[in-house]
């Protein structure tokens, strides 16, 4: 092991600064992969509630080489919120994150709604800046995967962009291995405590962007939004997060898709956005969304 700024890295492991050939031989496997088409990542399901080995295999597959996967329910009629759960569950995703406005299932309905205090973007029709879920969460509580599931499209607009930190991380270390010292640094971004009605219900969270995992795989805490975030302020930092948003802002980085009724998302947690969306007469865009602090299951860990 090498302590590397608090974070135990092991010898072996691409993530290691020290040790060039095992980062060389893994971003070498990672650069064919580097820009996945939607023909790449899309699996069909005939039945949330029980997969095939076969559909699993290529969800399993999917994740494991893109940390991410597109699926699209032969039978979109089936809609019912139980899904998420039970799709979940057969992919190792079964301790849900409950946030502060999400359901009593702990799965979030979101659409366009009236909120009381706080005004939560993604409970409107806004755009979303980068991020990956839960960057303000405890260290302990971090968010490694998500489900997003739709039940209805938008009639323009909510276009989810997605973006695999670990490509971002090759970006950077092939840039400058400093942008990566500086990006697990334990004080590199803080965000600022939540306070609501004059109460403070979270507290600030300091912590690194980039963490690796006990299993060995990278996980990343960002969030582009220019206000409520307080990077550390060093040059190396700076510019790393500059390069970052850099590579978000090129469409030749990102994978873009506006998901159909029926389709869903399948991640462990990549970066992300939300184009703006306009709903028809009808009813609005819902996507049900599931938080967890468990990886997706993995054929390599
Ligand atoms: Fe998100």
């Amino acid at each position: 092991m090498a302590i590397q700024d608090n974070q135990q890295i092991e010898i072996g492991s691409p993530y290691n600064l020290a040790v060039k050939a095992a980062y060389e031989l893994w971003r070498e496997q990672h650069l064919s992969r580097e820009l996945p088409r939607l023909s790449d990542l899309l699996v069909y399901i005939d039945d949330p509630y029980q997969l095939s080995d076969v559909e699993k295999k290529a969800i399993v597959s999917r994740c494991d080489n893109f940390n991410m996967v597109i699926y699209q329910l032969n039978n979109p009629e089936i809609q019912d919120k139980s899904l998420v759960h039970a799709l979940g569950k057969q992919l190792s995703l079964v301790n849900l994150d409950a946030n502060l406005r999400s359901d009593e299932d702990s799965v979030s309905s979101l659409e366009v709604r009236n909120q009381a205090g706080n005004q939560y973007i993604p409970y409107t029709n806004k755009a979303l800046s980068w991020h990956t879920d839960g960057y303000y969460n405890y260290l302990d509580k971090q968010i490694y995967g998500i489900v997003m599931h739709c039940v209805r499209p938008a009639a323009s607009g909510g276009v989810n962009s997605l973006l695999n930190p670990e490509h971002v991380y090759i970006k950077l270390r092939d840039a400058n291995p400093a942008y990566i010292e500086a990006l697990i640094h334990p004080e590199a971004m803080t965000i600022p405590a939540n306070v609501e009605a004059g109460k403070v219900i979270r507290e600030a969270q300091t912590g690194p962007v980039f963490i690796v995992k006990d299993n060995g795989r990278l996980h990343m805490r960002f969030s582009a939004r220019k206000r409520n975030i307080v990077w550390r302020d060093t040059e190396e930092t700076t510019n790393a997060v500059a390069m970052i948003n850099a590579l978000m802002a090129d469409e030749n980085n990102v994978f873009k898709v506006a998901l159909k009724a029926g389709q869903g998302i399948v991640c462990n947690n990549v970066l992300h956005n939300r184009t703006a969306f306009t709903d028809g007469d009808g009813s609005g865009r819902l996507v049900y969304r599931a938080r967890y602090y468990d990886a997706v299951a993995s054929n390599e860990k």
